[in-house]
């Protein structure tokens, strides 16, 4: 019984900020995004009697306590296959965690495959998506292959993720620049919580779907300059919600911004991407595969980086045969 699975962080190109069941994690909209070759967990699940309790170690560190989110995912697996077994989880990641790279979506989706498996049980892209999402949401999206929707759904049943397009639909990239590899202080939950706060919130979700949809007719087209230009303006527009909760959330450092006032500048010069941002400093500059490394070159040059990944769209979730014990 003992199972591993590797999972792809994501970079959502339409944002999840906010749910409308906290339980649950139903989202209070539909989001878009893509899974990223380079950033990734690896998860080993064991389900054993020889286990007195769950343990848990990421990145060799041990996790405590019976309420941590790993222990309550366990518990659903349990609960779905009439397990009493406890569990033995060792997680890799190949990035830092917490520095708004989505740990929590590679993390939970491979967390979820290989416990699910592990457990014996045998589900579909749609029940693994949906048992993700409880996790973590953004989760459900580091399940199936390449571009992906999550559909926001009003139920359980019909809040999960599925593939658009495959990773090789279109050659683009996502050249992330880790400006800081500090854990954030406000966690994504706490975030999106606040979010409510925001006098702007409402405007954005009334103007969300028709985004949604804009976006998704881009992609059909492969349309790159009306794709990067909505892309932008949705990272713009989760950080003027952030800015604008109370408290504030001002999740960008120095460098942030200097990336952001160089990308607008390359643009002017004919050299094209754009840029987005989840909840934590680090900027992706989506490109065409062919200017990545012309994106690289440049970025170097820009004080205060302090690492860059380059990722092309990669598949979900994967069981794998080498096991982390
Ligand atoms: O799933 P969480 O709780 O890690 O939240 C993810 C939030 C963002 O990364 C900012 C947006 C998103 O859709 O991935």
């Amino acid at each position: 019984m003992k199972a591993t699975a590797k999972a792809p962080a994501n970079i959502a190109f339409i944002k999840y900020w906010g749910k409308k069941d906290e339980v649950l994690r139903l989202p209070e909209n539909g989001s878009l995004s893509m899974n990223l070759s380079h950033l990734w967990s690896k998860t080993t699940v064991e389900f054993s009697a020889k286990y007195k309790e769950d343990e848990i170690f990421i990145n060799a560190e041990k996790e405590a306590g019976e309420e941590s989110r790993v222990v309550k995912h366990l518990g659903r697996v349990r609960e779905l296959a009439k397990l009493t077994y406890r569990a033995k989880v060792v997680s890799q990641n190949n990035f830092p965690l917490g520095t708004g790279l989505a740990s929590s979506a590679s993390g939970f989706s491979a967390l979820t495959l290989a416990a699910a498996a592990s457990a014996g049980l045998k589900l579909s892209e749609k029940e693994l998506s949906i048992l993700a999402r409880q996790g973590s949401g953004s989760a459900c999206r580091s399940i199936p292959d390449g571009f992906v929707e999550w559909l926001d759904g009003e139920t359980s049943d019909s809040s999960y993720s599925l593939s658009l397009y495959p990773p090789n639909y279109w050659q683009i990239s996502d050249v992330v620049a880790l400006v800081s590899q500090t854990r954030k202080k406000i966690s994504s939950t706490q975030g999106q919580r606040q979010a409510k706060t925001s006098p702007f919130k409402a405007a954005r979700i009334s103007a969300i779907t028709e985004k949604i949809k804009t976006l998704k007719k881009a992609l059909k087209m492969r349309n790159f300059p009306l794709f990067g230009q909505i892309v932008e303006s949705e990272a713009l527009e989760l950080h003027a919600i952030c800015l604008t909760s109370q408290p504030p959330l001002i999740y960008w450092e120095p460098p942030t911004l200097a990336i952001i006032k160089a990308v607008q500048q390359w643009r002017e010069k004919g050299l094209e991407s754009y840029f987005t941002i989840d909840a934590g400093p680090a900027v992706h500059l989506i490109c065409q595969t062919q200017d990545e490394q012309a994106i690289v070159k440049k970025l170097k040059k820009i004080k205060g980086m302090s690492k860059i990944v380059v990722n092309r769209p990669a598949v979900g979730a994967r069981i794998i045969d080498k096991h982390l014990f």
